[in-house]
């Protein structure tokens, strides 16, 4: 097989950093995937790049997965089953879902990336993990030359966290997601306990919320807070919010009055990242091209022309200002390549 050399994937990561990948193909259809060619190669497998910070040029292959198809694969009395290609766009996936009628995934509008990406680190938003909606995962395993189906309860859900990252299998590109199966209950109901989609939905004067009201005021919600990678580069949260031991958060709770700490089903207590790094300094600071965002520190934004180095330099200090005046660590979101 023929594979592309020298590709540039600046246009493939929502941080805009350059590199280019040794070798390079666009992957339509699962088939292509069992190819002897690819087998032999350490492999990169890129979905939306919304999660991904390029150090430099990826001397791999790259299988850009861009597997289309949607639709309804099954029902039965309590769900809809629906299932989407790993290429699908996840945003208009979500909405595709509630014009056909099949609500549940409203919540996770607008996240950036395909939907083959989804599972790797369980993305989440404003009380929803798309773990409790999955029913399964098909992938392609590049050692054992095998199409393998995971179903949700072997796929080890947690925050930002799945059996496709515990396993290290996505960043040895071992394998390859091709597509998801959804469940979809038919008894919808709103997931509205998130204080700021409540606010939202009051303000719309949504009493009793409609899977499309909610959509629209996670929309408005996600537009107005985190920037738009088409107009600033970014890959959404840099960091994961730090899930500490319980006497550790209360120790941190008394020194800092105001410090949100959210208590887990398991003991621990996780830390709002964005209100550590804000009140560290570094809301709407800079070093070099890449600074953290002016309305949710949260988010790394590259200011134009940054290389991966530079997203590291502007990592490490962020860590190091939290570290110096919280004694907490935080750990990076994306991926490193
Ligand atoms: N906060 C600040 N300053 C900031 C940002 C946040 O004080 O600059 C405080 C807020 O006031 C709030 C708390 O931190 O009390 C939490 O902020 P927010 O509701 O914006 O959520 P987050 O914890 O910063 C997480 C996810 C987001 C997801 C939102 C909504 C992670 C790492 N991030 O952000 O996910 O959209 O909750 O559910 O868990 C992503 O992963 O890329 C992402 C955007």
């Amino acid at each position: 097989m023929d594979f592309a050399t020298g590709i540039d994937l600046a246009p493939c990561n929502t941080l805009a950093l350059p590199g280019r990948a040794a070798y390079y193909l666009r992957v339509t259809a699962a088939a292509q995937l069992a190819d002897p060619a690819l087998a032999g190669r350490r492999r990169f497998v890129l979905g939306g790049g919304s999660n991904l910070v390029l150090t430099g040029d990826v001397d791999r292959l790259v299988l850009h997965m861009a597997i289309p198809g949607r639709r309804l694969a099954g029902e039965d009395g309590e769900a809809f089953y629906v299932e989407a290609g790993a290429g699908e766009n996840w945003h208009d996936f979500v909405q595709w879902t509630l014009a056909e009628g099949w609500p549940g995934l409203e919540n996770l509008s607008l996240i950036p990336g395909t939907v083959g990406a989804a599972p790797i680190q369980n993305i989440g938003a404003y009380g929803l993990e798309v773990g409790e909606l999955l029913h399964a995962v098909t992938a392609w395993d590049f050692e054992k030359q095998a199409f393998f189906t995971v179903d949700r309860s072997a796929c080890r859900f947690a925050y930002r966290d799945s059996l496709f990252k515990q396993q290290g299998w996505h960043l040895d590109g071992r394998m390859a997601i091709c597509s998801v199966l959804f469940r979809l209950p038919k008894a919808w109901r709103a997931h509205v306990g998130y204080a700021e989609l409540a606010r939202e939905l009051a303000a719309a004067d949504a009493a009793a919320p409609t899977p499309q009201a909610v959509a629209a005021a996670i929309v408005a919600i996600r537009r107005r807070k985190l920037p738009d990678p088409a107009l600033t580069p970014n890959a959404g949260s840099f960091f994961h919010n730090p899930v500490l031991p319980a006497a550790q958060a209360a120790a941190l709770a008394a020194d800092f009055p105001g410090l949100p700490c959210y208590p887990q089903a398991d003991g621990r207590v996780k830390l709002a990242a964005g209100w550590l790094i804000e009140q560290a300094g570094w809301k709407g600071k800079a070093l070099g091209p890449v600074g953290m965002y002016e309305k949710q520190a949260l988010v790394l934004v590259n200011h134009g022309g940054a290389t991966g180095r530079d997203v590291q330099r502007t990592m490490a200090a962020v860590q190091q200002a939290v570290r110096d005046k919280f004694a907490v660590d935080l750990q990076p979101e994306p991926v490193f390549l």
